[in-house]
């Protein structure tokens, strides 16, 4: 990706789609919050100047109207690029009010991203103070001493952050019996990852098994920081192990490093719908609408923290 004015383009998607979720918040339909931001995205996208494809989107071609994977995006002008999107991640936690929720791109050259089936993946997520020693292969245990020892603490002193599933009854107790300390999250183990990357967020490791496309975009994120992650996809029936060996998957076992997961320069744009420890959520002003975005690339390592304001009376939000 040569163009370093495309980060900016991406922003305006995620704000856009922040702002339409946002219009939801607390209602408890989490399907309209969700359409309102696939709606926004979807419209959105088609400003820039890109020959882009949907590689993580809302689903298949038959069961997603927009969004779908392998929907061509952008004017059709510019380059050739791979997109994965969330338009609301954490669609529960924005129809109840409740924190962390975000809308997110991520953009790669074709085909850099892992094309994952949308099934779940195992993930364990550090920041870049403990990249390279984590290992899924390693016991939850094993993985928190190896990070104790590289943060010079100890394991009491560390926080894992996993998704409150049933799931995870023996993960957890593993972690309690090591002596770590837990972070339970309703959803969003997106932000749950990135949260690690933030020395003062109090969180050193995402543990469990979440959604596979939120693991693919997770990933990027964390390489624009210099983070460390692994995924394995974790299948739920033989109808997703078929479709994934559709998708060209051959080894279903296989531990996808982060590099695999995301490879070559990435971007990652994300904007707060509700407030959470990693960005603020939309306010909205007399007027208008206020937004907290971030938009970070791996080739440069930027992080920009982007507060914008929206007048409703100069540019129409949809
Ligand atoms: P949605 O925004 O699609 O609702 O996903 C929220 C989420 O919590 C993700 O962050 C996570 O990866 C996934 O759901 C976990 O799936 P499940 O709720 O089925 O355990």
């Amino acid at each position: 990706m040569d163009d370093k004015t495309l980060t900016i383009e991406f922003v305006r998607v995620t704000e856009h789609a922040a702002i339409a979720a946002a219009r939801h918040i607390g209602r408890g339909d989490e399907k309209a919050a969700d359409k309102a931001a696939v709606d926004s995205m979807r419209n959105s996208l088609d400003w820039i100047d890109i020959d882009a494809t949907i590689v993580i989107g809302e689903g298949e071609r038959d069961e997603a109207p927009m969004l779908y994977i392998g929907e061509k995006v952008g004017s059709g002008k510019g380059q050739k690029v791979d997109i994965a999107v969330d338009p609301l991640e954490g669609t529960t936690i924005c129809a109840q009010g409740g924190p962390n929720s975000i809308s997110v791109i991520a953009i790669a050259d074709n085909n850099n991203f892992l094309h994952a089936p949308d099934t779940y993946m195992d993930k364990i997520a550090v920041g870049p103070k403990a990249k390279g020693v984590v290992d899924l292969n390693m016991s939850a245990t094993e993985n928190l001493h190896r990070i104790a020892e590289v943060l010079n603490r100890y394991v009491e002193d560390l926080t894992v952050v996993i998704l409150n599933r049933d799931r995870h009854k023996n993960l957890i107790q593993e972690i309690r019996s090591a002596g770590a300390r837990i972070k339970l999250i309703q959803d969003g183990d997106i932000s749950g990852a990135i949260a690690t990357t933030k020395e003062n967020s109090g969180v050193d490791v995402l543990m469990g098994v979440g959604g596979a496309p939120e693991g693919v975009i997770a990933a990027v994120a964390l390489r624009c920081v210099g983070g460390d992650m692994q995924g394995r996809l974790a299948f739920r029936n033989d109808k997703e192990k078929e479709r994934a060996k559709k998708m060209g998957i051959n080894d279903l076992n296989k531990i996808y490093s982060i590099n695999e997961l995301a490879a070559g320069d990435v971007i990652f744009a994300a904007t707060g719908v509700t407030s959470g420890e990693y960005l603020p959520g939309v306010v909205f002003v007399p007027g208008g609408a206020k937004t907290m975005s971030v938009v970070m690339r791996s080739k440069t390592r930027t992080v920009r923290y982007i507060e914008a304001i929206h007048y409703f009376d100069y540019k129409a939000v949809v």
